[in-house]
């Protein structure tokens, strides 16, 4: 007989033979900055996160130091909306702002920038708008401009969300042709149209005034496609891929963690975490075991670094 159990016998042992194990390190903590003054909003959809005015933001940043995480994620909104989303590349833009502040009084602190639009533009879309259509060409240049201006800001890691075709490769070309021939991409690759986004619309106001993501976004039902896309990605010069959603996406970051020899990251997404949250809030699961339960599971599928708004909570701070 073949006695598992012997290595199950006792904590020391356990510990011995855990084969995953989820590290602060590991974690990149989003955040949402928002323009004007004296702002800690919380978001309903998502308790325990906020949207903080830059004046504000010292609060949190403090903790994300003290946690001693992998890094953040950032998410601007801007009180100017317009169809070229201008704001998403303005010198003086809020995320520009926020990467500006961030870098100069807490150095120590990896910054990681979402790249898309949806924030920053009037129609709430991912590119460029013509009638009803979302258009991708010529979107790709918008956001090249998004990458270097962060980039200049002094952001650390580009992290494209849009799910244009060819824009992993647009960025790449822009950001080396400006000098950072050394910032990464981490590329949002395998991105379904998902209902798991919906709470983080409501945080940075990105929900698409007609329409719905569809004909950008993956969906949901292709397993197939999703790897077809990562290695798309990496052709393009993806440094890093990712999978997003999380939990129910899992079987797709383990094909990918089997297929390719890149380092992946998986977005455990705001609608993951209001689940979460709310049943804890009813006493219903236990909240510290089950989020360690999940991001220990994405670990094992072959996550290297997991974007979760968990982040600080699981560190104790
Ligand atoms: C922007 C973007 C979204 C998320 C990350 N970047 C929303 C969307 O695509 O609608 C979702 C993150 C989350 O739900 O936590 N494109
Ligand atoms: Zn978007």
């Amino acid at each position: 007989m073949q006695r598992f159990r012997r290595l199950r016998s006792d904590e020391r042992i356990r510990a011995m033979m855990q084969e995953t194990r989820v590290h602060p390190k590991d974690l990149i903590y989003p955040m949402f900055v928002i323009e004007g003054e004296n702002i800690k909003n919380p978001v309903d959809s998502m308790p325990g996160i906020f949207q903080y005015s830059i004046d504000r933001l010292d609060e949190i940043l403090s903790r994300v130091k003290e946690a001693g995480i992998g890094g953040i994620m950032l998410f601007g909104i801007p009180v100017h909306k317009d169809p070229q989303g201008s704001q998403a590349y303005a010198e003086d833009g809020i995320t520009q702002r926020a990467v500006r502040f961030i870098k100069e009084k807490y150095p120590e602190i990896y910054i990681v920038t979402d790249i898309c639009l949806c924030e920053y533009t009037s129609h709430g879309h991912c590119g460029m708008v013509r009638g009803e259509e979302i258009l991708n060409d010529e979107t790709l240049p918008y956001l090249v401009k998004m990458a270097v201006s962060l980039a200049r800001a002094g952001a650390d890691m580009a992290a494209p969300s849009d799910m244009m075709d060819g824009r992993v490769a647009a960025i790449r070309e822009g950001l080396d042709q400006a000098g950072f021939t050394q910032m990464p991409i981490m590329a949002y690759s395998a991105k379904f149209a998902s209902a798991y986004y919906g709470p983080f619309r409501d945080a940075a106001h990105s929900a698409p005034g007609f329409g719905d993501r569809k004909s950008y976004q993956m969906d949901f039902a292709n397993g197939q496609e999703a790897i077809r896309e990562i290695e798309a990605d990496i052709e393009e010069g993806a440094d890093i891929v990712m999978v997003k959603p999380a939990l129910a996406y899992l079987d797709v970051l383990k094909e990918a963690s089997l297929t390719f020899k890149v380092p992946l990251a998986v977005y455990n997404v705001s609608g993951e975490y209001a689940m979460v949250k709310a049943a804890a809030a009813k006493g219903w699961i236990d909240e510290r075991r089950i989020v360690m339960e999940n991001l220990t599971a994405m670990k094992r599928a072959g996550a290297k670094i997991i974007i979760t708004y968990h982040a600080l909570d699981l560190c104790g701070v």
